[in-house]
């Protein structure tokens, strides 16, 4: 049953724990508070008390798990709970939109990002594009459960799919569950593992990466994060930066979009490094994905 849990709220198991918990606390504050107010109103017949109690846990409920929510860090999760519920009170589907808005989006590009990290690119990503026209965050991949970036989804009330290595190598890459999500273009935005040919068959220049170096000098397998940045202070580099280019089947090998330079000093650290090639990640990588969507747009 928690397994199924896990899968439906797309979440790890102990954030699962902390969300039964947060609905645990909110049901019996609730009843509480229910109790209470219910004493303010002297009614004795049973007939009035019922349903009065009934119509306050009602009203209070949604207050209280909010309120407990936010100590134990789960205020995105409930939010989007509530939401959903709202929508289907009202007789909504999940998802459905004015017919307008529908039209608006017809023409959108959606972009999945797949992250596994903390996401501080992906969350530049949605903030440039949040009231884009053109495209739309549409979807966050990621491989690891409890990564910083399936909070920032949650937040962001983007969906989320969380991935297996047995289904991304051997099956088909989670095309099949890209193409339901109407995806049309990918950004890898902190991934580590390989994209597999059926991927980058399915997305033929329509995956790109970005990597905190110059490529094609400290790239490849294991050149990820810290590693990179160790290696060009350690090879006494005079400069860094970063490259987004478009993914192919072997490791920051694609055709390069955009580079990017930094100066490296004397008293420069592999820490001091990369915050200068994330403030540069941050700076470019949002735009230059709108470039080349646009791009892609016209051709359409
Ligand atoms: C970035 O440095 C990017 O170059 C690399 O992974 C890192 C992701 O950082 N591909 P964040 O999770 O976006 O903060």
């Amino acid at each position: 049953m928690f397994e199924k849990l896990q899968q439906k709220w797309k979440v790890n198991g102990w954030r699962l724990l902390l969300i039964l918990v947060t609905f645990a606390l909110g049901g019996s504050l609730c009843g509480y508070a229910g109790r209470k107010l219910l004493g303010f109103f002297s009614v004795e017949s049973n007939l009035v008390r019922i349903p009065l109690y009934i119509l306050l846990v009602t009203i209070l409920w949604p207050v209280c798990v909010i309120l407990i929510s936010i100590p134990l860090g789960q205020f995105g999760f409930f939010r989007n709970y509530l939401k959903k519920i709202g929508r289907r009170m009202s007789g909504k589907k999940a998802g459905s939109k004015e017919p307008e808005t529908q039209n608006k989006q017809h023409n959108m590009f959606s972009v999945a990002i797949f992250a596994s990290g903390a996401g501080s690119n992906a969350q530049k990503i949605i903030d440039f594009f949040r009231n884009s026209q053109v495209i739309k965050i549409a979807l966050i991949v990621c491989n690891k459960p409890g990564a910083g970036v399936l909070d920032i989804a949650a937040r962001e009330n983007i969906p989320t799919l969380l991935i297996e290595k047995e289904t991304f190598f051997k099956g088909n890459g989670y095309v099949d569950e890209l193409k339901a999500a109407s995806i049309d273009f990918v950004v890898l935005a902190g991934f580590l593992w390989k994209v597999p040919a059926t991927l980058t068959a399915a997305y033929a220049n329509r995956i790109v990466n970005i990597h905190p170096a110059l490529l094609p000098h400290y790239g490849g397998k294991g050149m990820y994060g810290m590693h990179v940045h160790t290696a060009i202070i350690a090879a006494g580099e005079k400069q860094s930066g970063i490259t987004i280019h478009y993914v192919d089947n072997v490791y920051d090998n694609g055709a390069i979009i955009f580079q990017a330079t930094c100066d490296i000093t004397a008293d420069d650290t592999p820490d001091t490094l990369a915050q200068k090639v994330h403030l540069l990640e941050h700076a470019h990588y949002p735009r230059v994905i709108g470039e080349v969507v646009l791009q892609l747009q016209n051709q359409r």
